[in-house]
């Protein structure tokens, strides 16, 4: 539909800005744009309204243009734009990590501060080879990560990833990375709610390389609870837990990439808690401003934040940070969403809200192209089967014509991947499904 590009306020040249993970040639031939957004809409240049399904990109769980975060961020820029975080402090990072380590479950209470969830990946993997090397380890050098993982774009997160595109085009990446295979199998899973019975034993894939590599090699394994980017792979009863049991046994570091699934995602505040298993360190970014202003946060269990105050020998303890750890703009906008998020109730809200949108996807079973569904508390993957030798093609048309129908929804592979943000009500979660439905029945 192209009613937006009619629109005085358009841009005259689409030319210059190099689009992220985007066909720039394809959008640029038939663009897509919003131009303003408020609780669960957005509004295109010509003032269609768009219902979003995704939370943007997983990230604005209460919601858009909330007026609480962005007063916050304006207060902060009138009082101190910025202040550096090296030898020097401003009260709002202190307060929010604070207020982080009080939320994340169990002992993880130390937090490290960056702007993306890719510098958190980062940052998390080098904190776990920082740590075996101060309680003189230093032999524990592999990192460990998963088939059909995302953990960002920068070079570590890509080398842990699973992802083969994301990877084939950048070289070696780095050295001493291997992966445990991923937990999706069709065959076993497919049409499952929730989580699958089958397929605990897959975590034993990690013993399989501690056999090859031995354990005096490996320092840590990052794994999303629930893979997001490759179309929401929900974790098999009881896998995370024997991966806890194998990192255990070994003294290899647990790292949950918690990106996507943090901030009520799956009806709780992470989804260690939701599954009752505690990682070392937890990598968050997306929700801890409601995407406002950019920033992510590793969260670290006290055993490796103190084994760097113990280890390490008078002076800077970890060689690491960014000139925007703890940005002013950002831990206030971090401050007003967390508290947004505990006086709307909005995590107990997603987790109220599961069984109806559960039930609402459901209602595509044995729909058109409807190879598989899969949910946990807020998220949806609709499996589409693949156009014969134009793989993503029908997904991708399927996004396109859900957006002219209204609704945003995203698209990962030949999956349709659904997070609307928190605030949603039954009447948003109808549209939605309604709209995919309807649009899967006019698509070849
Ligand atoms: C699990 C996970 N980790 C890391 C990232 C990277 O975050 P960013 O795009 O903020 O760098 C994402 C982004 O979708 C993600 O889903």
């Amino acid at each position: 539909m192209m009613d937006e590009l009619n629109y005085p306020d358009l841009p005259n040249d689409l030319e210059s800005f190099w689009m992220p993970f985007t066909s720039n040639k394809d959008y640029k031939s038939s663009p897509r744009l919003l131009a303003s957004a408020r609780d669960m809409h957005y509004m295109t240049p010509g003032g269609r309204k768009i219902l979003d399904g995704t939370a943007g990109l997983w990230c604005c769980n209460a919601g858009h243009g909330r007026t609480r975060i962005a007063e916050a961020i304006k207060a902060q820029a009138d009082k101190m734009d910025f202040a550096p975080t090296f030898q020097l402090g401003h009260p709002a990072p202190f307060e929010l990590a604070k207020r982080l380590a009080d939320l994340a479950p169990g002992d993880l209470d130390h937090v490290f501060f960056t702007n993306s969830g890719s510098e958190s990946a980062d940052t998390a993997l080098k904190i776990a080879l920082a740590y075996h090397n101060v309680r003189g380890k230093g032999s524990k050098f592999r990192l460990i990560g998963r088939e059909r993982g995302y953990h960002g774009v920068n070079f570590g997160g890509t080398s842990v990833g699973g992802i083969v595109k994301n990877r084939q085009f950048y070289g070696s990446l780095i050295a001493g990375v291997d992966h445990i295979r991923h937990t999706h199998d069709h065959e076993h899973q497919a049409w499952t709610k929730g989580e699958p019975e089958w397929g605990a034993h897959l975590a034993d894939d990690l013993e399989r390389l501690v056999a090859l590599h031995d354990a005096s090699t490996i320092a840590a394994v990052i794994v999303e609870p629930v893979a997001g980017s490759t179309g929401v792979l929900v974790p098999p009863k009881g896998y995370l837990k024997r991966l806890r049991e194998i990192c255990d046994r070994h003294d290899i570091l647990l790292i949950f990439d918690e990106v996507i699934t943090g901030f009520g995602r799956l009806g709780a505040s992470f989804a260690s808690e939701h599954f009752d298993v505690m990682p070392d360190m937890m990598t968050t970014a997306k929700g801890l401003t409601n995407a406002t202003v950019p920033m992510g946060a590793v969260i670290c269990s006290k055993k490796v934040h103190d084994a760097f105050m113990a280890g390490s020998s008078a002076g800077i303890e970890l060689f690491h940070g960014y000139t925007y750890s703890g940005h002013p703009l950002a831990a206030a906008a971090g401050i007003a969403t967390l508290d947004l998020y505990r006086e709307e109730g909005l995590f107990e809200r997603a987790r109220d809200l599961a069984g109806y949108w559960q039930d609402a996807l459901w209602s595509l079973e044995g729909g058109h192209h409807v190879i598989d569904l899969r949910n946990i508390g807020i998220m949806a993957g609709i499996e589409l089967e693949p156009r014969p030798g134009q793989p993503t093609a029908r997904a991708m048309e399927t996004f396109h014509k859900c957006f002219d129908d209204g609704v945003l929804i995203r698209v990962t592979g030949d999956t349709i991947a659904l997070s609307p943000p928190l605030i949603a009500e039954h009447s948003h979660v109808d549209q939605i499904f309604e709209t995919i439905g309807s649009t899967l029945k006019t698509i070849a």
